[in-house]
């Protein structure tokens, strides 16, 4: 286990070779536009890798996110992993339902220096972490540089501690949600077979593209009846974001409609864990293994500078009102 682990870890890693070290540093600090820049301290943090950060998002509501991101973090846990799951979306039911854990304190907390990072982090099911995010009045785009440069220090830490860290964001096209999409290493972009799902995913990337030349979509097409199903809607998509965006997205995988999935969620459980044998968790499974085996791109990645990058869309978009 501890050599899987080991190798997974290495191969989820394996940009960081060229990335750590001083070649991230310059690149953090070389931005411009990021409020990074006016930091006191230099940037220490990056001496071990950085975290892969994934954020997880929708155009429709209830399609499956919360599940998605709790479960593919307990799935690449199990491998050996180590996986934060942040709760950004402080709707309804969402990560804290699912796993049963309500962090005390939350990254409002972080930001107005009255918590440690490590005091906000609760310990999850199936090894992952939780940390509650801020709340929604906070909007990371309105911070003072003062309270950027604060967030930034703290969120470096973390870095250490993690493999990936999985950002659970709200559906649509919020700012802010875009503002993930834009700024993370990654994008899962879950729908169902739902024709509405469907169009709302697509106006996701169509939006997305308007602010960032290169998002990486990942797809997800969760409740199909079969694989089938789920290959057919998860190509329809494809090509028509290549047809009509020009834009090539990923098919990272299927989750097939399994009645294990609201049982658990009564429980409060992720389903992971407690119908390891159901189909939905063999689906994540899957998909856990297809986004290890994912080429890693040239995006530079960490919290620090997921955040970074969130906090330069923040400041352009001032600029242009
Ligand atoms: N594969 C599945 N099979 C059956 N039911 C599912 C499946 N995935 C999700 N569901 C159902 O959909 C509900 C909503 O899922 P979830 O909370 O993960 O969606 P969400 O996209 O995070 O929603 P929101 O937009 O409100 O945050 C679950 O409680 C469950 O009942
Ligand atoms: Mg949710």
């Amino acid at each position: 286990m501890a050599d899987q682990a080991e190798g997974l870890r290495r191969m989820m890693n394996k940009r960081t070779k060229e990335q750590t070290g001083s070649a991230v540093e310059l690149e953090v600090l070389n931005r411009p536009k990021t409020k990074i820049a006016d930091r006191q301290t230099p940037v220490t943090a990056l001496s071990s890798p950085p975290a892969e950060v994934i954020a997880v998002t929708s155009g429709k509501g209830g399609v499956g996110k919360s599940n998605v991101a709790v479960n593919l973090g307990i799935s690449l846990a199990r491998q050996g992993l180590k996986v934060a799951v942040v709760d950004m979306d402080l709707g309804l039911a969402n990560v804290n339902v699912i796993t049963d854990v309500t962090p005390p304190y939350n990254l409002l907390h972080v930001f107005e220096g009255k918590k440690e990072l490590s005091d906000i982090i609760a310990p999850g099911p199936g090894n992952i972490q939780i940390i509650a995010g801020a709340t929604g009045e906070q909007d990371l785009a309105n911070l003072s540089r003062h309270e950027c440069h604060v967030f930034l220090d703290k969120l470096s830490q973390l870095d250490r501690n993690v493999d990936i860290i999985i950002v659970d964001t709200a559906a649509g096209i919020s700012e802010i949600v875009l503002q993930f999409v834009c700024g993370a290493d990654r994008t899962i972009l879950v729908t169902t077979p739902e024709p509405t799902a469907v169009t709302d995913a697509y106006a996701v990337i169509k939006a997305a593209l308007k602010r960032d030349e290169e998002p990486d979509f990942n797809l997800v097409v969760n409740r199909a009846q079969d694989i089938r199903e789920g290959r057919q809607i998860a190509q329809k998509m494809q090509r028509v974001s290549n047809d009509f965006l020009n834009f090539p997205i990923n098919i990272l995988g299927y989750v097939l409609e399994d009645k294990a999935v609201p049982n658990a969620v009564r429980k409060r459980r992720p389903f992971y864990l407690e119908y390891p044998d159901g189909r939905a968790s063999g689906c994540i499974e899957h998909v856990a293994k297809r986004l290890q085996g994912l080429e890693t791109d040239q995006r530079p990645g960490g919290f620090k500078q997921f955040f970074a990058r969130l906090l330069s869309f923040g400041q352009n978009l001032s600029e242009s009102i």
